[in-house]
């Protein structure tokens, strides 16, 4: 099952790169619009893209009346990217969204302030206000990410997303002032597969929920690693800003890379990467209805 990365793809502006993905994933919206941060909002680093962004939407109430209707049309299953500033801001959305797939809890952005309540808090308040299965996106900042994902699993979350970005630094070569306007952003891209593979890792020993992998996927073998990991989905985040055709030649390269080693179904990877073959673990069918 491939996905976008939630605030890297406008399916509304490249519809066909939508229609390419098994769910689509929006933008994070949170109860006001917010314009975002100031510029300078995107910088390209050696080790991948340091983004500043802010969560700018157009807010709960335009995003429900202009913005999801015509997502709808696409024919994509969706997934809205909830975010706020509080428990209650999260609960509101939720309470307000029906007819998608799906809700990502965006418990995770490294560029504004985080809300008082733990991810458990905010998955808890989430959980009374809605019946939609519930996505936690967590961080891979927290020393360990698997106690989190203990933590919303046992308050009703039905699946992970892992990770966000991690924040980061870049500064001018010639003036070594911070190339962001915030000076710190999210780091992103192909520095963040190992951080990426090492929350997959950990999460799926700790929690019997699907997981969607993601950071840094640019390749089919970057996808496959995921699966190995234990996630029974993959993103796309950052390649999509300069290869819109990477959901097409993802799937044609991961069914390479299966071919190679002898293997059929991307299902029959999912945890090979540890020692038990996660045997323990739901089979991926319920985790798929679980999630769309
Ligand atoms: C420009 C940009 C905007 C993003 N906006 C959001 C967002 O609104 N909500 C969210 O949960 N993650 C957001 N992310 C994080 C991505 O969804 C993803 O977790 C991260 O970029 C790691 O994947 P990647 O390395 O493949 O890009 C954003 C990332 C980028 C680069």
């Amino acid at each position: 099952m491939l996905l976008n990365a939630s605030g890297c793809l406008d399916a509304l502006t490249a519809p066909e790169t939508a229609r390419a993905l098994d769910a689509f994933v929006t933008k994070t919206v949170t109860p006001l619009p917010r314009a975002g941060n100031a510029p300078i909002r995107i910088v390209e680093t050696e080790a991948g893209m340091l983004n500043s962004i802010g969560l700018a939407n157009p807010g709960r109430e335009r995003f429900l009346a202009d913005v999801l209707p015509r997502l709808r049309e696409l024919g994509v299953p969706i997934w809205v990217s909830v975010g706020g500033f509080a428990a209650g801001d999260y609960a509101e959305t939720c309470e307000a969204l029906d007819g998608i797939a799906a809700i990502e809890l965006n418990l995770s952005c490294p560029n504004v302030d985080a809300a008082s309540e733990s991810a458990a808090e905010i998955v808890a308040a989430c959980r009374t206000a809605t019946d939609l299965p519930l996505v936690a996106k967590l961080s891979p900042a927290a020393w360990d990410v698997a106690e989190h994902a203990r933590a919303v699993a046992a308050e009703g979350a039905d699946g992970l997303s892992l990770v966000n970005t991690i924040r980061g630094l870049a500064l001018d070569e010639t003036t070594l002032a911070p190339r962001l306007g915030t000076a710190v952003g999210g780091l992103s891209g192909p520095a963040l597969k190992p951080i990426a593979l090492a929350a997959v890792h950990a999460c799926a020993r700790a929690v019997d929920l699907p997981i969607v992998g993601m950071g840094g996927v640019r390749t089919g073998r970057d996808a496959l690693e995921l699966l190995a990991c234990g996630a029974s989905a993959v993103a796309l985040g950052t390649v999509l800003f300069s290869d819109p055709e990477a959901p097409v030649r993802m799937r044609a390269e991961l069914a390479h890379e299966l071919a190679a080693r002898g293997l059929g179904r991307p299902e029959d990877v999912v945890g090979i990467a540890h020692e038990d073959r996660l045997r323990h673990r739901k089979p991926l069918d319920l985790a798929r209805k679980a999630l769309v």
